[in-house]
């Protein structure tokens, strides 16, 4: 065993010479990047050994890294085995806890409406002479004051009904879900529900008022899968591997959404087992894998998930520590690619969808776009892959503090403004379409995307072409920042992919964008996308900056929604139930749409509708 020393976080490890120092880190609780799943591929977990050896350089780290810095030690932690004790330098932008976290979205107001109730009770403690049974008395007592008939009691809440009918001194609230008893709380407490938003790299939750729904408190948190890969299909695979490995995801996202729920309720003070309700969205991959669910099928054709419709299960049969017979509502899913986290998206947005035909973009490593036509809804699902949320650039990261996140290019000079403003320590998704939009404004790269030799700020290195951002000596001596031609193929294909995914939807509508009253663009990268850059690459239909709104994390708002009332509940499933859902893979021309997308600029006629 060699001890593994992880600085400036100033945590220690074990690891054996079997073990990657990416192991290592996931076995000590540090959360490295590893967009790729640790096969070499994705350059997000670089980090430097900074005393100590380790297993000869791989083909991927001589790829990632120049002599110099391989002799500086820097390398790939899922590449590099230890030979010795090693102390290890984890640079910011390898850390995935750091990352700004987007919780707030559209907030809209509803008339809450919801699936528990809770009924004040005063009892008279029993005696020699009244030998009532506890729970018999609490059902007597909502029989006689709220005309509740035969209330059944859930097993955990009674269990604890008679410890608690004391401690409270014989008044409480009795929480009622249909006719069953599902928790005994304080007098004092109020209806306080939990609404879950997982995302395959962050986790959104909100406690929230279920008398007024407004929200109490949110939070967001990495979503601990991501240090095995950040896209979903990563995730399916190590799924695929063993039961032992899904059952592992599955802990890991259960844990999380403990310790989150418990965090949030520390806020406010009050305690996990006062929860009452919960509300869940999550793309379907990840609501597979939070319900236990096979999530094989998910990877191959033709895509189908094990289950669409909403689902209402007791929240401890799925590992949730809430009230002790508290039930969770899981949205519906729309297709094996469309979750209910999308849903959620449609729910939020029906009042803003009214207002004509509407085209929703949730951009992520998978990008949902739904087109509301004659209130006909339908939908697509494009692998735009984790370019923007930093994975497969060379200088890329998470939108965390140091990442450039907004950039002007002018003539030689680059300016540009970091999260936190401090010094640059690499570009997250926003900056890097803000570079490709000003390079190809600036003819630096041509529409095909090829960058041109004759600027003074393009070098080769690595045997390519790159464009310094920030330089070297800016960086007092670091290495400079750059946009390789590779990044710029990257952008490439997630924007052509996104914009094929749009196009379709108009083709099939047989609409072109200029009828589109409005564009909403929802999801943390979304928010802080420069929707001028975006125009400026081709990404999205170059429409009137007035026709689009950029709407935050419109799925937590949805989750929300959903937690505080009933009826929405059933608008959500009416939603997934009536929303077509179109398989890019099996779409005809879909190819050539693909790569006719990929040019960059906003020239419509790219895009003939060829079905109009
Ligand atoms: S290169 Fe190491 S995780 Fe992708």
């Amino acid at each position: 065993l060699f001890q593994i020393d992880f600085e400036p976080l100033g945590k220690r490890g074990q690891c054996t010479s079997e073990m990657s120092l990416l192991d290592c880190a996931r076995q000590t609780g540090i959360g490295i990047n590893s967009v790729c799943g640790g096969i070499g591929d994705c350059q997000s977990c670089k980090i430097q050994i900074i005393d100590g050896t380790s297993s000869p350089p791989t083909e991927s780290e001589l790829k990632a890294f120049s002599e110099r810095e391989i002799r500086d030690g820097w390398r790939l932690a899922c590449q590099s085995y230890p030979t010795s004790a090693c102390k290890l330098n984890i640079p910011p932008e390898s850390m995935t806890t750091m990352q700004r976290m987007q919780t707030e979205g559209i907030q809209t107001k509803i008339s809450p409406d919801p699936a528990v109730k809770l009924f004040p009770v005063n009892l008279s403690s029993p005696s020699m002479n009244d030998q009532l049974a506890d729970a018999d008395r609490v059902i007597h007592y909502l029989d006689t004051s709220y005309s509740i008939k035969d209330a059944l009691v859930d097993i955990d809440v009674l269990r604890q009904l008679s410890r608690h009918l004391r401690a409270m001194d014989w008044r409480c609230k009795v929480a009622i879900r249909s006719n069953e008893i599902i928790g005994i709380i304080p007098q004092t407490s109020s209806r306080v529900g939990l609404a879950i938003d997982i995302g395959s790299t962050k986790i959104a939750g909100y406690l929230v008022n279920l008398d007024d729904g407004n929200t109490l408190c949110s939070k967001g948190i990495v979503n601990p899968q991501v240090s095995y890969g950040e896209d979903i299909i990563s995730r399916i695979q190590l799924a695929m591997k063993s039961v032992t490995e899904a059952v592992m995801l599955r802990q890991l996202v259960l844990d999380a959404i403990n310790g989150l729920a418990a965090d949030l309720c520390q806020d406010i003070n009050i305690k996990p087992w006062e929860i009452i309700d919960a509300a869940i969205v999550g793309n379907t991959v990840m609501h597979h894998l939070f319900l236990g669910l096979p999530v094989g099928q998910l990877a191959n054709a033709p895509f189908i998930p094990a289950i669409s419709k909403a689902l209402d299960i007791k929240a401890r049969h799925n590992g949730l520590n809430l009230a002790p017979g508290a039930y969770i509502h899981i949205l519906p899913n729309i297709a094996g690619f469309i979750g209910s986290d999308h849903t959620a998206v449609l729910l939020t947005l029906t009042d803003t969808i009214a207002r004509g035909t509407t085209l929703i973009l949730d951009i992520g490593t998978n990008t949902e776009v739904s087109l509301i036509n004659d209130s006909q809804i339908s939908c697509v699902s494009c692998a735009s892959g984790p370019a923007f949320e930093g994975g497969h650039i060379k200088h890329g990261m998470r939108a965390a503090e140091g990442a450039i996140e907004r950039l002007k290019i002018t003539d030689v000079s680059v300016k540009y403004q970091t999260i936190g403003s401090i010094p640059p320590i690499g570009i997250c998704g926003s900056g890097l379409l803000d570079a490709v939009a000003q390079l190809y404004c600036g003819q630096v790269i041509d529409a095909g995307g090829k960058m041109q030799k004759n600027h003074p700020r393009v070098r080769v290195s690595n045997n390519q072409l790159e464009f310094i951002l920030v330089t070297e000596d800016e960086r007092d001596g670091k290495p400079a920042i750059t946009i390789t031609q590779k990044d710029v193929r990257e952008v490439q294909l997630a924007k052509g992919a996104i914009r094929a995914g749009i196009q379709v939807l108009l083709e099939n509508n047989r609409i072109n964008e200029g009828k589109l009253d409005q564009v909403i663009i929802a999801g943390a990268f979304g928010t802080y996308l420069d929707i001028n850059s975006a125009i400026m690459i081709g990404m999205i239909p170059s429409l009137p900056s007035g026709h689009y709104s950029q709407v935050g994390n419109a799925a937590g708002a949805g989750a929300k929604i959903a937690l505080a009332s009933i009826a929405k509940r059933k608008e959500a499933q009416a939603i997934a139930s009536r929303t077509r859902y179109i398989e890019l893979g099996s779409y005809t021309g879909f190819n050539e749409l693909f790569i006719n997308s990929t040019y960059l600029g906003s020239s419509p006629e790219q895009y003939k509708t060829r079905r109009l």
